[in-house]
């Protein structure tokens, strides 16, 4: 057994420290998260713990540091981290398949961490297909818990003061106790889960509800909103559940449930050729899965029926082979229009594509 125990405290100034850390994006992204940690962090030495979604990362940077500097520069595909500080490796003596995996010695590491003592934690477990902890993600977290008797703590699922990371890979288990704040999500992994509701008109309706918790925008404070690409209605149902009177702009059909709603117009029309009166609308959304560019421009053409101060929330197929090169010149496009970028992120919900949540000045 091999146990490596990199206890930061966090009162770095950074540039002489080695941090580890257990980086997620959205399937197929994580080259991109890798390249954002390497723009803001220098060269960047990762291994694939989950082929393009999830790697262990070494960087040039203190805890505290890499924390400060993601919220100060929020990245758009790195989706949730967290900082390794324990770790156990499977040795020759003890090999993959081994089912105590260091559980022990993990719950002797948190037990001797006062912080979690009189604290709310939550424990968020999670695997690669061939992991050397051989059961399942939840049985993992059932195993750790059962080892944390002694602890004067309450094992929460949300609003932690602290979380405490697990991570079983193919010969290792890592691990790491963070403030919420610091992984970018509070969700495990960042992979936020919403219920399908009963009669949910699709699953794009998730991408509003996750922007609406991320971003942390107030939807019922809307007067006025226009869908642009609206069929078959999820975010349009969601709008007029927040209280909003909607315009939906759609050739194809709405769900009949959604066209029953008094406050709805359905404009069965190419957006390219619908005329609104000026200033009508305090929020504009637009979920149209088109061409980028085109996109863009439809949208910056209807942007006279936005009032000053009125948020767009626009999502941007990243069809490229080169997105990062794609959002930068699809953002100017919004900037050079008086759109000011208020969050560019890839949502759990988003496949390919993100999300822009934008104010108009
Ligand atoms: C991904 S779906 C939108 C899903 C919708 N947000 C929901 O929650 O149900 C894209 C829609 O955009 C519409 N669309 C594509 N191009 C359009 C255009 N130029 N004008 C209006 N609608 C368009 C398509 O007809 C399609 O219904």
């Amino acid at each position: 057994m091999n146990n490596e125990i990199e206890r930061e405290t966090g009162t770095d100034s950074g540039a002489e420290f080695i941090t580890r850390w257990v980086c997620s994006a959205n399937h197929g992204f994580a080259p991109y998260a890798q390249e954002e940690l390497r723009r803001q962090f220098g060269a960047v030495k990762s291994t694939m713990l989950v082929p393009g979604e999830v790697f262990l990362v070494s960087l040039k940077a203190g805890q505290q540091q890499v924390a400060a500097s993601l919220r100060q520069k929020e990245p758009i595909f790195l989706r949730h981290l967290f900082a390794v500080q324990w770790e156990w490796v499977s040795g020759e003596e003890e090999p993959s398949g081994n089912s105590e995996c260091g559980l022990e010695e993990l719950a002797r590491f948190l037990r001797a961490d006062a912080r979690l003592h009189g604290a709310k934690i939550a424990i968020q477990t999670r695997k690669s297909e061939q992991a050397v902890w051989e059961g399942s993600a939840a049985e993992l977290k059932e195993a750790l818990q059962a080892r944390l008797d002694g602890i004067d703590a309450e094992i929460v699922v949300r609003e932690a003061d602290w979380i405490v990371s697990v991570f079983a890979a193919k010969e290792r288990i890592l691990a790491g106790i963070t403030a919420p704040a610091d992984n970018l999500s509070d969700w495990n992994g960042g992979a936020i889960r919403f219920q399908r509701e009963e009669g949910q008109i699709s699953r794009a309706k998730f991408k509003l509800l996750e922007a609406e918790a991320i971003f942390g925008i107030d939807f019922s404070s809307f007067q006025e909103a226009v869908d642009i690409g609206a069929a078959p209605g999820g975010w349009t149902s969601f709008l007029l559940e927040r209280g909003m009177k909607v315009t939906a702009v759609d050739p194809a059909k709405l769900h009949p449930d959604v066209l029953r709603n008094p406050r709805l117009t359905h404009l069965r029309k190419n957006a390219n050729s619908v005329k609104f009166r000026e200033h009508q609308f305090d929020l504009l959304v637009c979920d149209m899965s088109w061409n980028p560019k085109l996109t863009a421009k439809l949208v910056t053409e209807l942007l006279y029926a936005l009032v000053p101060g009125g948020t767009a929330i626009v999502t941007v197929k990243l069809l490229s082979k080169k997105p990062m090169a794609l959002i930068q010149e699809i953002t100017a496009t919004f900037e050079a229009s008086r759109l000011q970028i208020q969050r560019a992120k890839q949502l759990f919900h988003n496949r390919d594509e993100i999300t822009l949540y934008m104010i108009k000045y």
